[in-house]
């Protein structure tokens, strides 16, 4: 896998949570890393971080649910990297309600983070691929919400299972180009996207029904996040959508 070490790694929403682990990650691994998110200091923080460890990250804010924001961020990697090699498209929010009380503008929010933003992301990416001619990897972040239902979130679930569609789409249309895309669809990870829940009494409730009960860390989907990047391992896998759940699904 150590074909990763000089590729021009995007990572979104890099400022907390898996996509702050996925840029460590593949900036030991030793792609140059582009970090995007909106917020800067954190992005700032992470690539002093992966300075100081001796690898190299840029900070490129971006505000996921912006075309515009996207494509300008995707242009300035371009120009002070290189063409993308890999993308990792993980930028992502959660809003919770029942189906009958869902605002409009959180279910906007929810659709244009977590299924507009990625598209339009991917896409920029796939143009500079594609002018390049080398081929890519592509990483979207889906989740077991891509085939199941969770309890409240049914435009996340909506926007996940689309996400899930999205990566066959684009297997079929850009692997021709040697650009493979894949997912990974988390089960539940302790990060900012859980707020406070994790500690309630649902949230305490919810782990002990899991079948291991136990949350997964960032940490736990490193290796997969390793072979989908890297060209040969990933060779034939496109179009994939991977569950990390610790079993839930299965359940
Ligand atoms: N943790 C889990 O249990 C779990 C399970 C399945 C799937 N996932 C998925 O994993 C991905 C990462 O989530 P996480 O768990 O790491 O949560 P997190 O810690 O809340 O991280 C979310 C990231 O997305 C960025 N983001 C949100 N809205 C954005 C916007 N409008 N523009 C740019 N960046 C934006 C945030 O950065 P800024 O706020 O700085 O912009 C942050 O870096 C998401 O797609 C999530 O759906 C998570």
């Amino acid at each position: 896998m150590s074909d990763i070490a000089g590729k021009v790694a995007w990572v979104t929403g890099a400022s907390s949570g898996l996509g702050e682990r996925f840029a460590r990650v593949l900036a030991d691994a030793g792609a140059v890393v582009a970090l995007s998110a909106r917020r800067v200091e954190r992005l700032q923080a992470l690539a002093a971080e992966i300075a100081a460890a001796g690898g190299r990250a840029v900070v490129v804010p971006m505000d996921a649910t912006l075309v515009a924001d996207i494509r300008a961020a995707a242009e300035r990697i371009e120009a002070e990297l290189g063409a993308v090699d890999i993308l990792v498209n993980n930028a992502g929010i959660s809003r919770q309600a029942r189906l009958e009380a869902f605002s409009e503008g959180d279910f906007d929010a929810v659709l244009d983070t977590n299924l507009k933003g990625p598209f339009f992301a991917a896409q920029a990416a796939a143009q500079q691929m594609i002018r390049a001619g080398r081929g890519g990897r592509i990483v979207n972040i889906g989740s077991i919400a891509s085939f199941r239902t969770i309890g409240h979130q049914a435009p996340y679930a909506m926007a996940k299972a689309g996400i899930a569609m999205m990566t066959q789409c684009m297997a079929r249309e850009w692997g021709r180009h040697g650009i493979n895309t894949n997912a990974i669809c988390p089960g539940y990870i302790k990060t900012e996207i859980g707020g406070e829940f994790w500690g309630t009494e649902a949230g305490e409730k919810l782990v002990a029904s899991l079948p291991r009960r136990r949350l997964g860390e960032p940490r736990d989907l490193d290796a997969l996040l390793l072979l989908l990047a890297s060209g040969e391992a990933a060779r034939f896998i496109n179009g994939a959508a991977i569950v990390a759940d610790d079993g839930l699904m299965a359940f």
